[in-house]
């Protein structure tokens, strides 16, 4: 089985935004959750689509898709963690209560604040976790990515044909992610940036799904500018 995993469990502190979390905020006259929900709901391979969100922000999330989904029989609204991967792992302990966690069983995780996720990144990342076990969704690096040690002098300089920035989704076996997860120290549960980093640190192959620029999260406010002239269609200013 496959189930779509709409991580929305954050506050957005980043976006300053005082009265609600950034997925809650409009874009093109609407919330930027209900955009991702939308792509996630062209997707027929989905059992599910999980989406875990703040505590207080369940009933609010619940109304958003009475209100504005036409079709919402998959749909589920559970609680999210305390950090991103704990919001994953709440997804997958749910598909285990039904009795759906085996092997076979694939998580499509993807931030509620990328709405331009595409039909064909959702697909791709089905195939290649089907295949693989487990993906992340990357675009090229286009700026050279300087490193320093100190925050002050350039320590590297790495090979930018070898440097990918990270979107979403990332896509795995879930009962392995979970094993994966479980099995980490704590130190090593405090470095993860992401959850492909999971199978990264355990010496696991992830596989690379192409990404788009369009593909964008919104994390400051800048991004809402960029996000409206997206959907107008405009180029992003
Ligand atoms: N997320 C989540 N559970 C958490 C933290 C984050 O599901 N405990 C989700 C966010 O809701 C978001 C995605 O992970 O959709 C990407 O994270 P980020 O952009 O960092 O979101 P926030 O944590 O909300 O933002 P900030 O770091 O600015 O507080």
């Amino acid at each position: 089985m496959i189930y779509g995993v709409i991580l929305a469990g954050g506050i957005g502190s980043r976006m300053n935004s005082k009265e609600k979390p950034k997925q809650y905020i409009n874009i093109g006259g609407k919330p930027i959750i209900l955009h991702t929900i939308e792509k996630f709901c062209l997707c027929a391979e989905f059992e599910e689509i999980l989406i875990l969100c703040p505590k207080d922000w369940m009933e609010y999330t619940k109304g958003l898709i009475r209100k504005h989904i036409a079709s919402p029989d998959k749909i589920r609204v559970l609680e999210g963690g305390a950090t991103r991967n704990e919001t994953i792992m709440n997804s997958i302990a749910y598909i285990e209560t039904k009795g759906n966690l085996d092997e076979e069983t694939i998580i499509v995780t993807h931030d509620a604040v990328r709405p331009f996720v595409t039909y064909r990144i959702l697909q791709e990342n089905i195939k290649a976790a089907k295949a693989h076990g487990a993906c992340d969704t990357v675009i090229p690096a286009t700026d050279t990515i300087v490193e320093s040690q100190d925050s002050s002098v350039i320590s590297a300089i790495p090979d930018r044909s070898k440097l990918y920035q990270g979107q979403t989704p990332q896509s795995f076996k879930a009962l392995k992610l979970q094993e994966l997860y479980n099995s980490l120290t704590e130190d090593e549960k405090n470095i993860l940036t992401d959850a492909a980093k999971i199978f990264v640190i355990k010496g696991e192959k992830v596989y690379l799904v192409k990404g788009e620029t369009s593909n964008i999260k919104i994390t400051y406010p800048y991004d809402l500018t960029v996000a409206e002239s997206l959907l107008k269609g405009g180029p992003a200013c």
